[in-house]
């Protein structure tokens, strides 16, 4: 069965066509990071506006590079949200009039269990990878979500473990970046720029609730890097920069991964999948694996082409849920984008 998706929740346009949930027969995306960069941060407007103009070419090339035909496809998949609604309009009407101009069905899929599916993807030339046994516990790091889930089966139940009580990792990444005047997206920049870095330097806390609960919070450590730097002055550089990265860097990994290995042994879980943009951090992926290995347990990362936003993710969803969507219907032509969705749901 093979399914077009197309994803626009965010500052990506993406379009793929993926067969049976896991061969990515074309992958495309479009950033639009240079268009944001010089503002920060996503502007939700630009995102929707860019999104219009990228839209229609990054379907053709997603066509073109599979070699096939709109007759060709099965179904029509489409991020329905979470994410910037104005965006997720865009790749929603372009989807809705595909479907409905050639009567496919129109399967509406959740940005995060795309980030879930993600390492089941693979290329029709690369060997399938080991993917992982159910149920699994999945960390989604992105810069809007961070949340520890419990899969209960493949397409099926996730439930919620943890969640971020304030920011998200990949915000407090890009925070930190803002702080240090190095610009957006955050979380590449610090990682390289850590290299190098004296993770000892300062000694950030990792932080713990009363009520004993699993969930996250990044505010604190945010905080407490914008300390050091009113105390010190303008902008650190060169070692000093690398040093105080280098911490923060760490005290967010091992902030993640102590909530990931807790819950593994309170649930008996054998199996790990790590997801989302903050999944393509060395340090995260090489700290969490040890962590696991040393407990006998195993980590699933998809490669960073598919941690971070695509469509590829999206359309293997699509496919678990395809028997639900037999053909175009009513339901198909009145679908309508939704700013908050949770995954549990
Ligand atoms: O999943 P994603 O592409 O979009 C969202 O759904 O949010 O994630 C983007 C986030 C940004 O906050 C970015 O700074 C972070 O992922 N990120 C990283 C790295 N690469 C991307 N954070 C830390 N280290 C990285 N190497
Ligand atoms: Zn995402």
């Amino acid at each position: 069965m093979k399914i077009l998706a197309i994803e626009t929740s965010c500052d990506e346009t993406a379009c793929a066509i993926v067969e049976d949930g896991h061969r990515v027969l074309a992958d495309q995306v479009a950033t639009q990071i240079e268009i944001h960069r010089k503002y920060g941060g996503v502007v939700p407007e630009l995102a929707s506006r860019n999104h219009v103009v990228d839209i229609v070419p990054v379907v053709e090339a997603a066509l073109a590079e599979a070699g096939l035909g709109l007759a060709d496809l099965d179904a029509i998949a489409v991020t329905r949200g979470p994410g910037l609604v104005g965006a997720l309009l865009v790749g929603l009407q372009v989807a809705k009039s595909l479907a409905w101009a050639h009567d496919k069905p129109l399967i509406p899929v959740n940005h995060l269990a795309g980030h879930l599916h993600a390492v089941h993807l693979h290329r029709p030339e690369e060997p399938a990878p080991a993917t992982p046994g159910y149920p699994h516990l999945a960390l989604a790091v992105s810069g809007g979500h961070t949340a520890l889930y419990r899969v209960e089966a493949p397409g099926g139940p996730v439930r919620l473990v943890a969640n971020t009580r304030d920011d998200a990792a990949g915000e407090a990444f890009d925070k930190v970046a803002r702080m240090l005047g190095l610009g957006y997206p955050g979380g590449p920049t610090v990682e390289r720029l850590a290299r190098g870095g004296d993770a000892t330097a300062h000694r950030f806390t990792i932080p713990r609730f009363k009520d004993g609960a699993l969930d996250f919070s990044f505010s604190g450590l945010k905080t407490a890097v914008l300390t050091v730097l009113e105390k010190r002055g303008g902008f650190p550089e060169g070692q000093e920069q690398a040093d105080l990265l280098a911490s923060f860097q760490q005290a967010a990994v091992d902030q993640l991964v102590d909530r990931v290995i807790q819950a593994t042994e309170e649930q008996g879980i054998e199996d790990v999948v790590l997801a989302g943009g903050v999944a393509c951090n060395g340090c995260l992926r090489q700290t969490l694996r040890d962590a696991l290995a040393q407990r006998g347990r195993r980590l699933f990362v998809p490669p960073p082409r598919w941690c971070t936003d695509n469509a590829a993710m999206i359309a293997g969803v699509a496919f678990t849920q395809a028997p639900a969507h037999p053909g175009h219907d009513a339901a198909d032509r009145r679908l309508n984008a939704v700013g908050t969705w949770s995954v549990t749901a």
